[in-house]
């Protein structure tokens, strides 16, 4: 299939067939998933796999009993993880240090070197530091101050951090989706889930949050509910 054609193909599955779908294949749409742009290359996610049919009948439940997650062959939980920022951050320093070092001239390695420490090790766990809202609070009066005397961003709060994490993780879930379109397979991304049960099915630590859960398998002739509704093109496309 073509991009295009992939695009087309995905829809939202409702009801799949009891055929098995290739454990392989699907870890592997979700290799290409890690692929997806995401904020400050700190990738704050994890993709948990599920496959034993026990923990699936589990899920399943948490995911209020929808057709799409009760006939699933298999589902892939979408996380944040926001809290392991600090040790993000460290990799990504490395690795832009190396970076660095392996393609940059030498006379600009040292002040390139410095950016990174000063991105990596002081930016990022400023903006990604959480303490019941007050850090962010904090961090708004700074950028509202130096917003008086150059462009800056904004959405700094600790609620706007959390938006950051959970659109750069639904960015993988929707490269996921598009990635198993490609090998004939189906999904349906799901919200409508129980999240503390989730979590506790996971055994997730207190900082993940669940993103998206996306059911798999391969569509049934009822699998797909009517035809795909979109709003006018022309109400959503504003040329500017
Ligand atoms: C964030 C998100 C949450 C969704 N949650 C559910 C859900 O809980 N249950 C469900 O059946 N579909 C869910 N959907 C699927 C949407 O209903 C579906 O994408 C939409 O109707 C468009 O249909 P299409 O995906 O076939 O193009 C969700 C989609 C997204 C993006």
């Amino acid at each position: 299939m073509t991009l295009e054609e992939i695009i087309n193909y995905r829809r939202s599955v409702r009801h799949y067939k009891k055929q098995p779908i290739d454990e392989q294949k699907v870890k592997h749409c979700i290799e290409l998933a890690t692929l997806a742009p995401n904020s400050s290359n700190l990738q704050l996610w994890e993709f948990y796999h599920v496959i034993n049919p026990e923990i699936l009948m589990k899920i399943a439940t948490a995911c209020l009993n929808q057709e799409s997650a009760t006939t699933a062959q298999q589902i892939v939980v979408f996380v944040t993880r926001q809290d392991l920022y600090r040790k993000r951050a460290k990799k990504m320093m490395e690795l832009e240090t190396q970076n660095v070092l392996k393609n940059s001239p030498t006379l600009k390695q040292e002040k390139r070197v410095k950016s990174w420490k000063m991105y990596y090790g002081k930016i990022m766990p400023f903006l990604y530091v959480r303490f019941f809202g007050l850090f962010g609070i904090f961090r708004k009066i700074i950028v509202n101050i130096i917003g008086l005397f150059r462009p800056i961003v904004y959405q700094v709060s600790e609620n706007d951090m959390s938006v950051v994490v959970h659109k750069t993780c639904a960015l993988a879930a929707q490269t996921f989706m598009l990635a198993m379109a490609n090998e004939n397979y189906d999904t349906c991304p799901m919200e409508g889930f129980d999240s503390r049960k989730v979590k506790a099915i996971l055994k997730l630590p207190y900082g993940a949050e669940i993103n998206m859960i996306i059911s798999c398998g391969i569509r049934d002739e009822q699998g797909v509910w009517g035809d795909r509704m979109r709003i006018p093109f022309d109400e959503v496309y504003k040329k500017v």
